[in-house]
């Protein structure tokens, strides 16, 4: 049966990049380059590095350490561990769901605008455009019964993409990566030298990089490059458990760990220079100063963004596809990481086949997204966007760190990571696991609750409490459902 076959990845370029392909997405190029502006400019990059260091890599490398020696969905392998600690393991795989659902549909609204940018279709005002015609209906949960038709169809395209290239085997995967990742790569490139030849580029990367060094000593930068580095390398969501799972055995882990973390850097780095010298150029155009363009997310890429291909003239019919290309390119490649995260933990518990649990995820999942896609849809979609990926996120990272440090014991990990692999880990590495990762990001979590949990809005508060319900109840349900067979989990000694 296709479920229970072993799956391995054909070739190391193959994995990594899937791994790149799931940690290149959005977050590299529509946040990471305002976080950088905002909180410091060049002086971010001393918490950012920081923050790689002591979290990113010690933690990637516990994440694939964990998938390549136990070779398990991360349900499973918390079974193995304890039978109660499933119900975590499927916690945070629900968050991996979830945060699929929704990212899928940002996904959708990137791909109306990658066509609207072959003729400027989004007219002479790009701000009234986007909510008139994307993020429809106000900050309430009035227009939850209308949809937004072309945004359900892509999302159900979308659905159908997914579903396609993970149905079969993890083949057309390696397909897909293999050759958008390094187009994607190319076609920055493309954009950042263009960006360089613009009039005015300098004065966007003196407004990106000036050091703002007495910024430092406020906690708030360093809550931002913690939170920057854990959502833009996918941790903690065991899609490096999943896709390590699948390594052979001869694989070594911390020289993949390392390519994956520096090409992440790499890309957001780069594509930051490129989007403030087009910023710079827009404002030598505009006359605007730089704090009134900048921005992140949506309002950058949909908004900004075309405004500044509307004063570009003809060389934006070129530039405007490519960069909304490169959305596209990077948001897929991360959801295809997503959605085989999921896939893989239904398939491990329930013997299902490739094919089945990508068509029972497919249709739950479909039927969430399409609620992102009604009038009230970009609203629930901002606050399930910041109750999931900074509170529930943090939870399962430092869950996860308590677990393997403490309850599975890291330090038996040691031997496997270390068999292959040039770079070593020893005790330091399991003290930053058991002691230090906890404490920080206990910290971060507080920091991120005390900023999104409100009680001044009631839509607000019943989209929270649906989300945690969510989050509660599914995982129990699926713990409680029985397996296909119990002694195919064995207990870990
Ligand atoms: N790392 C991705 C980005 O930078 C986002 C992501 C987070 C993707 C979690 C998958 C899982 O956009």
């Amino acid at each position: 049966m296709q479920g229970q076959q072993k799956t391995r990845w054909n070739s190391r370029f193959a994995f990594l990049m899937a791994m790149i392909g799931s940690a290149v997405g959005l977050g590299n190029i529509w946040r990471f380059n305002y976080v950088l502006y905002s909180q410091g400019g060049g002086a971010f990059l001393i918490p950012y590095i920081t923050a790689i260091i002591v979290m990113g890599l010690p933690f990637l490398i516990l994440e694939y350490g964990v998938g390549y020696h136990l070779r398990d969905s991360l349900s499973n392998i918390l079974k193995r561990i304890k039978p109660y600690l499933e119900v975590v393991g499927w916690f945070i795989l629900l968050i991996v769901f979830l945060i699929l659902t929704y990212y899928l549909v940002i996904v959708g609204w990137d791909v109306i605008y990658l066509a609207l940018s072959f003729f400027k279709g989004w007219g002479a005002d790009p701000n009234m455009f986007f909510s008139n015609n994307i993020v429809v209906g106000g900050d309430d949960l009035n227009s939850i019964t209308s949809f937004v038709l072309p945004m359900s169809l892509i999302t159900i395209l979308l659905w159908i993409v997914l579903w396609y290239t993970s149905c079969k085997s993890i083949d057309r995967i390696e397909k897909i990566v293999k050759s958008l990742i390094p187009l994607l790569f190319l076609l920055m490139a493309f954009i950042v030298f263009y960006s360089l030849t613009l009039p005015g580029h300098m004065i966007g990367l003196q407004a990106l990089f000036r050091p703002k060094w007495e910024l430092l000593s406020d906690p708030s930068i360093w809550v931002a490059a913690f939170g920057q580095v854990l959502f833009s390398l996918s941790m903690g969501l065991s899609i490096a458990i999943t896709y390590a799972s699948y390594l052979p055995d001869e694989s070594e882990i911390t020289g993949n760990v390392v390519a994956v973390a520096f090409s992440n850097s790499f890309f957001e780095l780069f594509t930051a220079i490129g989007v403030f010298s087009i910023l710079g150029y827009m404002s030598l155009q505009s006359g605007l100063p730089i704090d009134q363009l900048a921005t992140s997310g949506a309002g950058l890429s949909f908004i900004v963004f075309p405004q500044v291909f509307n004063v570009m003239g003809n060389s934006a019919y070129i530039l405007g596809p490519v960069f909304f290309l490169c959305i596209f390119f990077a948001g897929l490649t991360s959801l295809i990481s997503l959605f085989e995260t999921m896939r893989n933990a239904l398939s491990m518990k329930f013997g299902f086949t490739r094919r089945k649990s990508s068509t029972i995820l497919t249709i739950f999942g479909l039927v969430i997204s399409l609620v992102y896609t009604t009038g009230s849809g970009s609203f629930i979609l901002t606050i399930a966007d910041a109750f999931l990926n900074n509170m529930a996120l943090i939870l399962g990272v430092i869950l996860q760190a308590v677990i393997f440090g403490w309850m599975y014991g890291v330090e038996k990990l040691i031997p496997a990571i270390n068999k292959n692999s040039k770079l070593k880990v020893g005790k330091t590495w399991t003290a930053v696991i058991k002691y230090i990762l906890p404490v920080i990001l206990s910290l971060l979590w507080i920091c991120e609750v005390i900023d999104v949990i409100t009680f001044d809005d009631i839509n607000v508060l019943i989209i929270q409490i649906i989300i945690a319900a969510i989050l509660i109840i599914a995982p129990i349900v699926l713990t409680k459902l029985p397996a296909k067979d119990e002694n195919s989990t064995p207990k870990i000694d």
